[in-house]
């Protein structure tokens, strides 16, 4: 296995792992009964679990080996509401620097095919960061009326990602 091969094959754990994280903290909400922001995270759940699906498609379609991994658990209990909000936008800058790293990694070893797969895993890492840290600024701004943070997320959601069109095919099809 190539370097490359080995670091993706890693990614797709955190990938994963993201979806499980975005899944407890939708849980989280949907327990408190802030339907916007429990909907909010259930969809990032299924586009973390599509990036990692595109990254075994691309393995497949590469012939190389694809190990479907274990996921570390996710942390489940947060101090007050702003708390998930925070950790999922570390952990979307963490991803930033994985991506960042896999696609240094593939260039080091002169694999262009998968620098090029990951051009667009880094724009939709702008794309994350941007909007998680926009969601960031609501929710520690009205964290003692939450429910202007459930309005909000009612109006400026449901947006389409226009990143959506280009992205990689996932293996058994995207969610
Ligand atoms: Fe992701
Ligand atoms: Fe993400």
């Amino acid at each position: 296995m190539s370097r490359f091969t080995d670091a993706l094959n890693e990614q797709i754990a955190y990938e994963f792992g993201a979806s499980q994280q975005y899944i407890a903290i939708a849980v989280h909400y949907d327990a408190q009964t802030l339907p916007q922001l429990a909907a909010h995270f259930y969809r990032q759940a299924v586009e973390e679990r599509n990036h990692a699906m595109m990254m075994v498609q691309y393995l497949l379609d590469a012939d190389d080996e694809v190990v479907i991994p274990a996921v570390e658990g996710p942390q489940v209990e947060f101090a007050d509401v702003v708390a998930p909000v925070q950790l999922a936008l570390d952990q979307e800058k963490r991803v930033t620097g994985q991506i960042q790293q896999l696609a240094l990694t593939a260039r080091a070893e002169g694999d262009l095919v998968g620098e090029q797969f990951l051009h667009w895993f880094l724009q939709e890492q702008r794309e994350e960061v941007s909007s998680m840290s926009a969601l960031l600024d609501v929710v520690s701004r009205s964290k003692d009326d939450v429910m202007q943070v459930e309005q909000f997320l009612a109006r400026e959601s449901g947006g389409e990602n226009p990143l959506e069109a280009g992205a990689p095919p996932a293996a058994g099809g995207a969610l």
